[in-house]
């Protein structure tokens, strides 16, 4: 039982707990008057009496706060499941409340830190397997060391560099330590350029890259290359998705003060549930696994990062008749 917990202020609390001390104290005095103790006992006995009341009163004020060491101190060994008793009103309570959502948080950091870990050892062992079985097959002559084994080998520690880079960028990414180097670049050609580096993978499956700049000598401000590394994220997993012979959509333009930027393809598009998900570190759909090649699932978390970095927001939204379209909207 805490007695004083509705009270909303530390001080309010003391003030009952003293008034209550020595109203209890000059009650005692006037009895032992009354009944002829001498002055002493009197004394001793109202000290007790008051000791005993504010015992009573001040049950609760402050062991929130020994709670509080004892949580600290388990959360400095990585325990984070403790929680304080937060019922009273006062600063002591809010504090404890402050306490508690504090060590929410920090379990949440502690759960994606480790999560991000158990991820990134299970997406490096996947190409590590395969080196490490083509590799056994070659040195046990169960293959011969031609050059199409070679290129497969090559192949997975080229998967395995772009993931290590991608983990790199992200880390970085995350702990601000890259600043951007903003300048006046015209969307044409940062557009047009993107476009070029894609052509030549989306033309084997005859697929149109096709740039819109709206109006044609739309100028915008960003780190040009941190922005073509965005889209070229996204032009990736459009033509990646996009059906034979579809077409797939660069387009910038001026809206509303903003720079908004879109990548638009004909393939099966984002469910709604899936269309926030699909930023986080190495979340793919289901489809996205089946299929297997791709990536590992960085590419929108990293975009994000970015786009977050310039002051501006990506979304993935459902394009008209079917599709994807990601919009990114950036702060001119
Ligand atoms: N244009 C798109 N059409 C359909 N699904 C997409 C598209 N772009 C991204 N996705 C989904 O989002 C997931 C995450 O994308 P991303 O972070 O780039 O990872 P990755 O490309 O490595 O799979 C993909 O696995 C896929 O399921
Ligand atoms: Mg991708």
């Amino acid at each position: 039982m805490r007695p004083l917990d509705f009270l909303g202020s530390i001080k309010l609390k003391l003030g009952v707990v003293i008034v209550f001390a020595v109203a209890v104290t000059v009650f005692v005095d006037a009895i032992g008057d009354r009944i002829g103790l001498s002055p002493l006992v009197t004394a001793l006995v109202a000290g007790a009496i008051a000791l005993a009341v504010v015992q009573l009163l001040a049950h609760g004020m402050t062991s929130p706060l020994r709670e509080m060491v004892g949580a600290a101190r388990a959360m400095a060994r990585g325990d984070y499941g403790r929680r304080v008793t937060a019922t009273s009103r006062d600063e002591v309570g809010e504090l404890a409340r402050a306490f508690n959502s504090m060590a929410t948080e920090l379990a949440e950091v502690d759960r994606v830190r480790r999560d991000l870990v158990a991820n990134a050892s299970h997406e490096l062992r996947t190409p590590i397997g395969a080196l490490r079985a083509k590799l056994e097959n070659l040195v046990d002559g169960v293959e011969t060391t031609d050059r199409a084994a070679l290129a497969g080998l090559l192949d997975q520690t080229e998967r395995l560099a772009d993931l290590v880079e991608q983990l790199l960028d992200l880390s970085k990414l995350e702990s601000g330590a890259v600043p951007l180097e903003r300048g006046h670049v015209e969307a044409a050609m940062l557009l047009e350029r993107v476009a070029r580096e894609w052509r030549p993978l989306a033309g084997e499956r005859n697929i149109r890259l096709e740039v819109v700049v709206d109006p044609p000598g739309l100028e915008v401000l960003c780190d040009e290359r941190r922005l073509s590394q965005v889209l070229g994220n996204l032009v990736a997993n459009a033509v990646r998705h996009s059906p034979d012979e579809g077409a797939v959509v660069l387009s910038a333009e001026r809206e509303n003060g903003r720079i908004r930027y879109e990548v638009t393809d004909e393939g099966p598009g984002i469910l709604p549930d899936e269309a926030e998900r699909v930023f986080e570190r190495f979340y793919r759909s289901d489809r996205a696994r089946s299929q297997g090649g791709g990536g590992s699932g960085l590419g929108l978390a990293i975009a994000r990062w970015i786009v977050e970095l310039h002051g501006g927001s990506i979304r993935a939204e459902e394009a008209e008749p079917r599709g994807c379209r990601m919009v990114v909207e950036l702060p001119t």
